[in-house]
């Protein structure tokens, strides 16, 4: 951030009190939608969304978000654009930035959102990379808060797959200072780089060698699917993963009013049984709602509104 522009590409690039600063501004703002009031702070503003991957809630969340704010936006998917035929993401970056007040991507290679951040000259919102997911996380702390109270001191056991949400979870660990529970089977471990950052800066982290025993003691259980997008070269035969699948059995070890949480889209039968995610301690859609009002409050932080 040292150009002055307020990127959000990830948890770790985002200080604490401002990740808080905005959480605090996304609840103030549902009230406000909720009470029935409108301000349009983005008008005349243009958001460029770019998608590499598919979406539905990234998608419909900043398009409603960027509306309700007074501004527009642009979807433009990677195929159809230039960069589709090798123009460089920073060539991209620079003509973009002449159009628009801002842009959201959802790509590949985390290198892709550095590049594009480095040198765009309007804020750059990660929209998940295979890295990280930053916003979604940013929601998942939101609901977590509206149904349990401060995050702090809290804990989450995450079992499955370590991927991108898994990384902006660790991230999140540091950032809100809640412990995190990790069970993964051997293989499909988090990146080391994402363990120790969190680590180095004060995430109370522990990897268990079962999903129950990183289910014991938790506040929330959180899992997304066993193959993520642009990974299916990865993909294992699923009884690697059945161990780790989220059904009664396993919420029974977690805490009595345990949270389960998934960022969706579910493979219900997978890696959540559908007597837990549409059980009582499922909040999922609570989570994809609150996608859409901590977004406004990343957008209008951006783009100091
Ligand atoms: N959770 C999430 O990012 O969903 P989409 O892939 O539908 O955007
Ligand atoms: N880990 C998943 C998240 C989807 C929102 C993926 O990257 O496909």
């Amino acid at each position: 951030m040292t150009s002055g522009i307020r990127h959000f590409t990830d948890l770790s690039t985002t200080a604490a009190a401002t990740l808080r600063g905005i959480l605090d501004d996304a609840a103030a703002r549902k009230a406000r939608l909720k009470a029935g009031e409108r301000s349009r702070p983005l008008e005349g503003k243009v958001l460029a969304m770019i998608f590499d991957k598919p979406s539905t809630r990234t998608r419909v969340s900043f398009d409603v978000g960027m509306r309700q704010l007074g501004g527009e936006t642009i979807m433009l998917t990677g195929t159809e654009m230039q960069l589709g035929r090798s123009e460089t993401i920073a060539d991209t970056a620079k003509v973009l930035s002449r159009y628009v007040d801002a842009i959201m991507i959802r790509t590949t290679a985390h290198e892709r959102l550095v590049e594009l951040t480095e040198n765009a000259t309007v804020p750059v919102i990660n929209g998940l990379t295979d890295d990280t997911h930053p916003c979604q996380i940013m929601a998942d702390i939101m609901t977590f808060e509206e149904h349990r109270g401060p995050v702090a001191g809290k804990t989450f056991a995450w079992v499955g797959d370590g991927n991108n949400v898994l990384h902006s979870l660790l991230e999140a660990s540091a950032r809100f200072g809640f412990n995190l529970n990790i069970a993964v089977p051997k293989g499909s471990e988090p990146q080391q780089k994402y363990v120790d950052w969190s680590l180095a800066n004060g995430g109370a982290v522990k990897f268990t060698s079962t999903a129950e025993e990183a289910a014991t003691g938790a506040d929330c259980i959180v899992t997304d699917c066993w193959v993520s997008m642009g990974q299916e070269h990865r993909a294992r035969g699923h009884n690697v993963f059945l161990p780790y699948q989220v059904n009664a059995a396993l919420m029974g070890h977690a805490n009595p009013d345990a949270l389960f949480m998934h960022c969706l889209p579910a493979h219900r039968g997978e890696e959540v049984t559908d007597e837990v995610i549409d059980g009582p301690h499922s909040v999922v859609f609570d989570e994809a709602e609150n996608r859409l009002h901590a977004q406004k409050a990343v957008l209008a932080w951006c783009l100091g509104a």
